[in-house]
């Protein structure tokens, strides 16, 4: 059975298509992957234990149901039935161009065939293929499953509809597609790579900087401002209040002078392998690349979501992703408390104890409350009218353990609602078992005088038919109760 999403087939599945092959179907593609290597089952198993473990845990919703995954020994059987073709084979142009020319007798003719290249130009992946409108360059960043990242680049020949298209599937997919407006090797964010990576090499063979050295220069400072707000919105503050004319003219001048030895390649001789090897030894080497790969996407999801919260960078484009993924509002009239919340519980909200943290569980019930807030009509635009609540009251009963990676889903039973008083009671369950109750009194409040008020018409009926729909459930075990009390 296919699932709605689309069909995705991956070509090569090392470091970069097990990424690509984890974000496909944690979005709900099905995913249909060729590699000849033996060892790429267990490549992509690790990268979807990865994934799983870091991907849903950015999002405050759920992600859609996984897609299938499925190994084929034949380009022909890979590519069956795909509307996304991707490309991560060994960086070498001959082997991608042969390569296409077998995917394409068998690829649909409306199939966009995206290659992951770091380096090669969309018309050297074109040279000699049947259809060359049909191949672009879709790079993206390690980890795939978590970085937004992907540069998209056509030539003279891609229609810019294709692009278009593709660039619609991959912010479908959560990802941050950037068009490049013209071919050059490495496209542009290798380009910077290059340059810090030739200058570090420097550094090293000239005995100024350790590894570990370079790598706190970066993480200590400038790589902090880049994730935010990248170089030119940084730089601009830097040049204070006359911004971006006053910086380039106070500090263009430097460019003259001879600090970097950016157009020299440092030889890499055994010598230099050698002490930057031994260094790097010294600096990681007690960690498995598996542990590292671990402590880089724990990383990576902790700074994702607190630029979230904030709506700056790749965190935007978490929300941007994640409205287009919320559940839709339920009808208020259904006699089963709706669900307002299906999560997977983050590595950030466990603590010392192995287990979800008490604050989480009211950060969980806050959510839930301003989910079917939502679902009622109060959105941004009614908050901006005047009309809110202030919560008064709330009681948590912490009655099972929750822990990392457990789904937690929350259903919401209106006890009375409609008029000023907005009285709410949450159940927190990990599948069947129950895990966590909260009651809340919330008040809907005029914004402008701070008292309670009537809610908006609209606001107010949907919590009464909610109230109607719920009323004839019996009352919850624990209703009322209070700090201390047995049942
Ligand atoms: N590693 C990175 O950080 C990175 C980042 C962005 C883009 N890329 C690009 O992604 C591509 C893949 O790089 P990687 O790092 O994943 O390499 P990799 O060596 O980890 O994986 C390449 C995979 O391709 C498979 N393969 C070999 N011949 C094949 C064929 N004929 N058909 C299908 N699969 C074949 C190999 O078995 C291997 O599993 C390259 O073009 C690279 O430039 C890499």
């Amino acid at each position: 059975m296919t699932s709605r999403k689309g069909t995705a087939a991956i070509l090569g599945a090392g470091v970069i298509g097990a990424g690509w092959a984890a974000r496909f179907a944690l979005m709900g593609w099905d995913v249909r992957i060729f590699d000849p290597a033996a060892a790429a089952p267990q490549i992509v198993e690790d990268a979807f234990a990865r994934a799983r473990a870091s991907l849903p845990a950015l999002y405050d919703v759920a992600l859609p149901d996984m897609g299938t995954v499925s190994f084929h020994d034949t380009i022909a059987g890979a590519v069956s039935g795909a509307v996304w073709i991707q490309e991560s084979a060994p960086e070498r142009l001959d082997l991608k161009q042969s390569l296409y020319q077998q995917v394409q007798e068998h690829a649909a003719l409306t199939a966009i065939l995206a290659s992951s290249t770091s380096g090669f130009t969309p018309s050297e992946l074109q040279a000699g293929a049947t259809r060359p409108e049909q191949i672009i360059v879709a790079h993206p960043f390690n980890p795939v499953y978590l970085l937004p990242l992907a540069e998209l680049v056509g030539s003279d020949k891609t229609d810019p509809a294709l692009l278009d298209r593709a660039a619609d599937m991959l912010t479908g997919i959560g990802m941050s597609p950037l068009k490049v407006r013209g071919e050059i090797p490495a496209h542009i964010a290798d380009r910077f790579l290059e340059a810090v990576w030739r200058e570090a090499l420097w550094l090293i063979k000239d005995g100024v900087a350790t590894t570990a050295e370079i790598d706190d220069a970066i993480r200590m400072g400038f790589g902090l401002r880049w994730a935010q707000m990248g170089l030119f919105e940084t730089y601009r503050i830097a040049g204070g209040n006359g911004g971006m004319a006053h910086f380039l003219h106070q500090f263009g001048p430097a460019l003259q002078w001879p600090w970097t030895k950016l157009m020299d390649v440092p030889d890499l001789d055994d010598a230099l392998v050698d002490m930057i090897a031994s260094q790097s030894d010294a600096q990681s080497g007690a960690r498995s690349i598996a542990q590292l790969e671990a402590a880089r996407d724990g990383n990576l999801v902790a700074i994702m979501r607190g630029l979230k919260a904030r709506g700056a960078g790749a965190g935007a484009v978490l929300s941007d992703h994640e409205a287009t993924i919320a559940p839709p509002a339920p009808n208020p009239d259904l006699p089963t408390p709706p669900r307002t919340m299906f999560r997977q519980v983050p590595g950030t909200w466990v603590d010392y104890n192995g287990h979800m943290n008490e604050s989480h569980y009211l950060t969980a019930f806050s959510e839930a409350t301003d989910r079917i807030l939502l679902w009622a009509g109060m959105d941004a635009a009614c908050v901006d009218q005047g009309h809110s609540v202030f919560t008064v009251e709330t009681h948590i009963r912490h009655i099972d353990e929750v822990n990392i990676g457990d789904t937690i889903s929350v259903t919401t039973r209106v006890l009375q609602g409609g008029g000023k008083k907005l009285h709410l009671w949450h159940e927190l369950r990990v599948g069947e078992r129950l895990c966590a109750t909260g009651e809340q009194l919330l008040l809907h409040v005029d914004l402008a005088s701070r008292r309670s008020a009537a809610p908006r018409a609209d606001v107010g009926a949907w919590f009464t038919r909610a109230q109607a729909a719920h009323a004839a459930l019996p009352d919850p075990d624990g209703l009322g109760r209070h700090v201390g009390q047995r049942t």
